[in-house]
């Protein structure tokens, strides 16, 4: 299938808004979206910008059923790593489910890591459900390493009361 890989602008905030939501939906987790395309444009196309995404697209004679014609994307941000320097954390990567073993999943990762190569990064890091076992075995059949498997990492969050608490205790001076 024909299809082209770019980055985002920020009229695609939308669709890339409607496409979070169908992949919250995949992880059961729809509840706990509260991003809008309002916060994706100010967050990723400001001066200094909270993240990158590429798209997939396809051409009109290939929309989806419901008339689509962005059908994937990769959504990323850099981080650092005091043992190894530059390296990127890729928080989404979704294919609509019916344009999926064409070839555009591997194409977005594969461009993820050509920006972030052309920026001096030395790796890429994301995190999978345990069960979303397609996708495990996608990463892994790519090279990725299971850290939690090889290394015993756990993946820790403050949010909530819990982040306000802490914040409420910083040093005033
Ligand atoms: C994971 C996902 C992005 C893959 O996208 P895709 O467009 O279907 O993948 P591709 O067609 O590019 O497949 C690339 C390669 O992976 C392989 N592959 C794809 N799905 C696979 C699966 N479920 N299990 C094993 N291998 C798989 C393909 O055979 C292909 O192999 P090749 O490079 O040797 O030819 C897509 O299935 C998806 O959106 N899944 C739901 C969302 C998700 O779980 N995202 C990841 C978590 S953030």
């Amino acid at each position: 299938m024909n299809f082209k890989i770019r980055p985002a602008t920020k009229q695609d905030c939308k669709e890339i808004s409607r496409m979070i939501m169908e992949l919250a939906v995949y992880e059961n987790m729809s509840d706990q979206v509260k991003i809008s395309h309002e916060e994706l444009e100010r967050d990723g196309f400001c001066q200094n910008p909270f993240f990158e995404c590429l798209i997939a697209e396809v051409p009109e004679e290939h929309k989806s059923k419901e008339g689509f014609t962005i059908v994937g994307y990769a959504f990323y941000f850099y981080t650092y790593s005091t043992w190894k320097g530059r390296s990127q954390y890729l928080e989404d990567l979704y294919v609509m489910p019916e344009f999926r073993g064409n070839g555009i999943g591997k194409a977005l990762l594969s461009k993820v890591t050509e920006v972030g190569k052309n920026k001096g990064c030395v790796r890429l890091q994301l995190s999978v459900l345990n069960w979303n076992t397609p996708s495990l075995d996608f990463y892994a059949a790519k090279g990725a390493q299971d850290l939690t498997v090889s290394e015993g990492w756990h993946f820790i969050r403050f949010d909530g009361k819990h982040l306000d608490d802490l914040a409420k205790g910083a040093p005033k001076n």
